[in-house]
């Protein structure tokens, strides 16, 4: 069983805090907690965590979206034990959710990384909840008690949507972008992304992989100037998905979502069966607050498998970021078309293989493996 991140450690060692009451867990990244734990069900928001959660843990009863569960999803939850992330907005849009599923008076612990923010959250908590005291610390980890004290007659996510408008090319209408607590440079987008989006072509036909899709601008300003495009928009996030769906709704666009932490966890979906032609990425560097580069390495060292011949890399990336010398060692090349001071686009193309009369004797496995050049960009 995989390591428990520091904040389940602290939840593990302070189990007696929660007494017998069924918890709702909120948020929770490791399984291995039911183990010590009355768990009633558990609301997931990361695709990543959830997949887990179902692997280990397939009778616990398992809720994944933006919408937060009902109660007849986990009919018998008296209390809740939140993994608090580490956006404030998205912690402050959990408690209400929480409010509209319980009773004044219901328990709610709060866990986290003193670096993600818990140390500074009971400052920022509504009146509709009781003020926050300190349970235990330990793990680097800080473990917070408040109560409900003001219901919330109904939640509804629309309250929680915030819509901006994008200008992409002149002669196109604005794309209208939606955007929850949480989704990545809410409720916008950031100057990297607007970057790839100066230098995309313009893709007539095909199918497109946006990557890590946040709310989905890169995609859907793609469909939006061909909608006959099949775009697939996947990420990890379940706040991503829901913002992506409703910039979809308003800009009157169709995809298929996909709630994946990786290519190999949606190698299943049909959109994957055939390939794309085009993956447009602005790969994550973090998880949480820690910087994390296995994403994107991942995803750099596996996208040419799911590119058609010809299909074409387009990426964005800070600068200091190792993404350059992972393309070049899986597609043997990569172009740098633009960059400032901060962020790079880089492009690749899936070579096409040419039917050769004769079969070239191939080389041994060592003298195949690609070296990265040492790249001299900076
Ligand atoms: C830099 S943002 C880009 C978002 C969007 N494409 C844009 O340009 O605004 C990276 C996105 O990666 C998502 N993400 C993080 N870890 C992931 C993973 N393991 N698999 C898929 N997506 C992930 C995040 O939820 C976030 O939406």
């Amino acid at each position: 069983m995989q390591a428990l991140q520091p904040p389940s450690q602290l939840v593990l060692r302070q189990q007696q805090q929660f007494g017998q009451q069924p918890l709702l867990l909120v948020n929770a990244p490791d399984a291995g907690v039911v183990s010590e734990l009355n768990v009633a069900g558990v609301w997931h928001l990361h695709a990543g965590y959830a997949a887990q959660w179902q692997a280990q843990q397939p009778h616990v009863a398992q809720h994944f979206g933006a919408q937060p569960p009902s109660l007849t999803d986990v009919p018998a939850a008296a209390a809740a034990l939140v993994w608090l992330p580490k956006e404030k907005a998205l912690s402050l849009f959990l408690l209400d959710a929480l409010r509209a599923l319980f009773p004044v008076g219901t328990d709610i612990w709060l866990v986290g990384e003193n670096r993600g923010g818990i140390k500074s959250i009971h400052k920022n908590l509504p009146a509709s909840v009781t003020a926050a005291h300190k349970v235990a610390n330990g793990n680097h980890s800080l473990l917070l008690h408040c109560q409900i004290s003001e219901p919330l007659a109904q939640f509804e996510l629309a309250d929680y949507l915030v819509y901006t408008d994008y200008q992409g090319a002149a002669e196109q209408a604005p794309l209208t972008l939606a955007s929850l607590p949480g989704v990545f440079a809410f409720p916008s987008i950031d100057e990297g992304s607007a970057m790839l989006l100066q230098h995309l072509p313009r893709i007539s036909h095909g199918r497109v992989l946006d990557f890590a899709c946040g709310h989905g601008v890169l995609g859907a300003v793609l469909q939006q100037a061909q909608p006959q495009l099949e775009v697939s928009y996947l990420d990890v996030s379940a706040m991503a998905l829901a913002a992506c769906a409703e910039t979809l709704r308003s800009n009157q666009l169709q995809g298929h979502l996909i709630a994946a932490d990786s290519l190999t966890a949606a190698n299943k979906e049909p959109s994957f069966k055939h390939g794309f032609n085009y993956v447009v990425s602005h790969p994550p560097f973090h998880t949480g607050t820690a910087t994390d580069y296995s994403i994107g390495q991942q995803f750099l060292q596996q996208v040419n498998q799911h590119l058609c011949q010809g299909g074409e890399l387009w990426v964005v990336a800070n600068r200091f970021l190792p993404w350059p010398e992972l393309i070049e060692q899986a597609f043997g090349h990569c172009e740098r078309v633009a960059h400032d001071n901060k962020f790079a686009v880089y492009k690749a193309i899936k070579s096409v293989r040419r039917a050769s009369p004769s079969k070239p004797k191939s080389a041994p496995a060592a003298s195949r493996q690609r070296k990265p050049r040492q790249r001299q960009w900076q």
